[in-house]
């Protein structure tokens, strides 16, 4: 599928336009230095005009900041808008650094040097889709910001999810460890996967935010749902604090495989195993979100995790973070309120 896109004719175009617009910048960078006068505009015009179809004029990107989740939501925004405002979207390095080893990402990267020559025009975004974002003007525009949410997304759904296959090695890495699962001696109905969000988290939500992460009763009671509705139902858990998970969720049924190594600067192995599974259990934070996204069944979330007066509900609204069709358990505020 990719490769066959790769070759395909708007491809081409910005690959024309890339190599192109490259090409002007360093002439334009000589001409800088001779007193000659030469319309950017018209030496751009010239040197891209076709019989056919013009390719979208100008280059959009997005700041890669923040891990995994983060730089997904970042990728899939950029995708979104850039595509809703007619441009061609480019990533940063970095964030190809980040998303390439584990996905068939297909937008260009913009390599540092490039992007170092071009006048961006920085443009802010919330986390949820606003109408002003149909009509961004320019044609170098950065975004910033942490999107996520998807109210960018979610009408590509079928791009974003194809954009996010996994590499046929991770994929196949996640689904070894998944049939050698066992629930008591037989093969598992079911494969849900619970991610469980901690590491700075458990510090920064009360401190921060006025917010709890998810405790021992959200768990158990988010397992149960799945119990309840499936036979023989498998629950594999990935964190980044699985010393926590040992200790509070309860694997005495046997149905509970403490699976992910929670290294946060190699995340690949246990995302992979999370979208792998038929359904999910989460917490808070954007793995989660895209693990959930990405596997497609039913997913479980904590709701409603910050007291009302959260300076986090400002820059954060759960309706757009969480799919309608999802199900949110109510967090338990108590511990918030002791002090
Ligand atoms: C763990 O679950 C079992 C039921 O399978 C129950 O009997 C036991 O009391 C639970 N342990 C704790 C510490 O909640
Ligand atoms: C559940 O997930 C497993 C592992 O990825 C897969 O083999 C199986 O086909 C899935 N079941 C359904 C009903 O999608
Ligand atoms: C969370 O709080 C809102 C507002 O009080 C409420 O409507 C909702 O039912 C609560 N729970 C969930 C799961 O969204």
């Amino acid at each position: 599928m990719l490769s066959s896109q790769a070759f395909s004719f708007p491809m081409a175009h910005i690959i024309l336009f890339v190599f192109t617009a490259s090409t002007v910048f360093h002439i334009q960078q000589r001409l800088a230095k001779i007193p000659l006068t030469w319309d950017f505009e018209t030496l751009v015009l010239t040197r891209t005009e076709r019989p056919t179809s013009q390719p979208p004029r100008g280059m959009w990107t997005i700041n890669a900041i923040g891990r995994l989740g983060n730089q997904m939501g970042e990728y899939a925004t950029l995708y979104a808008l850039a595509k809703m405002n007619g441009r061609p979207a480019f990533i940063p390095a970095e964030m190809h650094g980040t998303l390439a080893p584990i996905f068939r990402i297909s937008l260009p990267v913009l390599h540092g040097t490039t992007a170092n020559r071009i006048p961006w025009r920085n443009y802010h975004l919330n986390d949820w889709m606003e109408e002003r974002y149909r009509h961004i003007p320019g044609e170098y525009v950065r975004l910033t910001g942490y999107p996520c949410s998807w109210t960018f997304y979610h009408h590509l759904r079928d791009e974003i999810l194809r954009e996010f296959t996994l590499h046929d090695h991770v994929r196949e890495d996640a689904q070894r460890f998944l049939r050698g699962l066992q629930v008591n001696g037989r093969q598992p109905g079911t494969f849900v996967g619970v991610h469980v969000r901690r590491g700075d988290y458990v510090r920064v939500m009360p401190r921060v935010w006025k917010g709890v992460v998810a405790d021992r009763q959200y768990l158990e009671q988010a397992l149960d749902w799945f119990r309840a509705r499936y036979d023989s139902p498998i629950f594999v858990v990935s964190s980044n604090g699985m010393a926590w998970c040992r200790e509070n969720i309860n694997a005495s049924r046997g149905d509970v495989v403490f699976a992910g190594n929670g290294i946060e600067n190699s995340p690949a192995k246990d995302f992979a195993l999370l979208t792998q599974c038929n359904h999910t259990i989460m917490t808070i934070g954007t793995f989660g979100i895209w693990a959930a996204y990405l596997a497609g069944g039913e997913t479980i979330y904590l709701a409603n995790y910050t007291l009302p007066d959260s300076p986090f509900l400002k820059l954060f609204k759960p309706e757009a973070a969480f799919l309608p069709e999802w199900i949110g358990i109510d967090a338990d505020l108590s511990p918030l309120l002791k002090h």
